[in-house]
């Protein structure tokens, strides 16, 4: 059993560090789904079999957004910097400036 999520000796870890590193591992997992499916939606051709693909992909979607809210919850400072740039319009970059002020 591979634990590739940790880079310092695991028994040193407190446990909700463990954890954490678990669902950085899990989301990194569900995006990587989400990409996957992406791709296999794009060169399928068979109407059936694209369409359960793009209904997995939306579960990916979920389990991508549940992943990061659990994390989001252990990190104020995370939440605070996405706030500023999730779900708004206009240029992503400006987003992300501002949002880098709001913590420090
Ligand atoms: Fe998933």
């Amino acid at each position: 059993m591979p634990f590739d999520q940790y880079h310092e000796p695991p028994e040193e870890l407190p446990q909700k560090t463990r954890t954490f590193a678990r669902m950085i591992a899990s989301l990194i997992e569900e995006a990587e789904a989400i990409g996957w499916y992406e791709q296999r939606i794009a060169v399928e051709k068979n109407r059936q079999a694209k369409a359960i693909m793009q209904n997995a992909q939306k579960e990916e979607f979920k389990h991508f957004g549940m992943d990061l809210e659990f994390l989001l919850r252990q990190k104020p400072d995370w939440r605070t910097e996405l706030k500023a740039i999730l779900f708004t319009k206009g240029d992503i970059v400006e987003a992300g400036e501002k949002a880098e002020k709001k913590v420090d």
